[in-house]
């Protein structure tokens, strides 16, 4: 099946730097809200096991970072990756308040990770990528740090059909969780271009409508090569 490069891919410097600007501004000022942020349940299918070097791109408040480092116990460890200033403090907070030792909350934009190749086990995230402009780097980046025999558990949105020329730019709109979704297609393509394999869909929702676009969630796994 010949299927296009992802069409939301945003190649115009300025309107990535505006795009990088509204995703701080909304998630800063939801950072102390208790509203639901999630599309799935991916930390529920991660299975972190004792040891384990863990990873959650687009971390938030921090609460999935808690609890892998919880389950990788003393001698794993959790990073949790988000560009949002007011969620990153806000996720140093909790990591403070519970006295957790085995976590910490990197400040970067996850199109660059700031991690060593073959370093992670397994990569959660939850209601991400949908925003990046460059999801093919987010998936080259994720494949780049994973362990061999590694595996990833997303949970994310897509769009039911092609997102409308008229917001697949538009910075708002794509902090907003749905301009930025490619389709269900697109996104399992990139999968496999990224290197994957076993790719399995975990669970996914009907339809339903965002902004202007209709979309539907799912949890995605996948594996490196060991
Ligand atoms: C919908 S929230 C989800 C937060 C958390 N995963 C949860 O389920 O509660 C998306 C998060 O991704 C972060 N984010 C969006 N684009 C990002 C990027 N390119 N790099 C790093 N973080 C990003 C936002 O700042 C925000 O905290």
């Amino acid at each position: 099946m010949l299927i296009e490069k992802n069409p939301n891919k945003t190649t115009d410097t300025n309107s990535l730097k505006l795009s990088v600007q509204s995703i701080n501004e909304r998630y800063t000022s939801l950072s102390e809200t208790s509203c639901c942020l999630s599309c799935g349940g991916a930390i529920n299918h991660a299975n972190v096991k004792l040891n384990e070097i863990c990873l959650d791109l687009g971390s938030g408040r921090g609460n999935d970072v808690l609890r892998m480092a919880e389950a990788a116990g003393e001698g794993g460890y959790a990073y949790g990756i988000d560009l949002s200033d007011g969620m990153v403090a806000k996720a140093r907070r909790n990591i403070e308040k519970f006295e957790i030792k085995n976590a910490e909350i990197i400040q970067s934009e996850m199109e660059k990770l700031p991690l060593s190749e073959n370093s992670i086990d397994i990569v959660i995230s939850n209601c991400t990528i949908n925003h990046s402009s460059n999801k093919e780097a987010v998936w080259s980046e994720v494949y780049r740090v994973l362990n061999p025999g590694g595996r990833f558990v997303v949970s994310d949105i897509y769009a039911t059909l092609p997102i409308a020329d008229e917001y697949r730019n538009d910075p708002e709109a794509i902090a907003e969780c749905w301009a930025g979704a490619v389709t269900r297609a697109e996104y399992l393509f990139m999968l496999e271009e990224a290197g994957f394999s076993n790719i399995k869909i975990l669970e996914e929702s009907e339809p339903y409508a965002k902004g202007k676009a209709e979309v539907a969630s799912f949890t995605v796994y996948g594996e490196k090569h060991p």
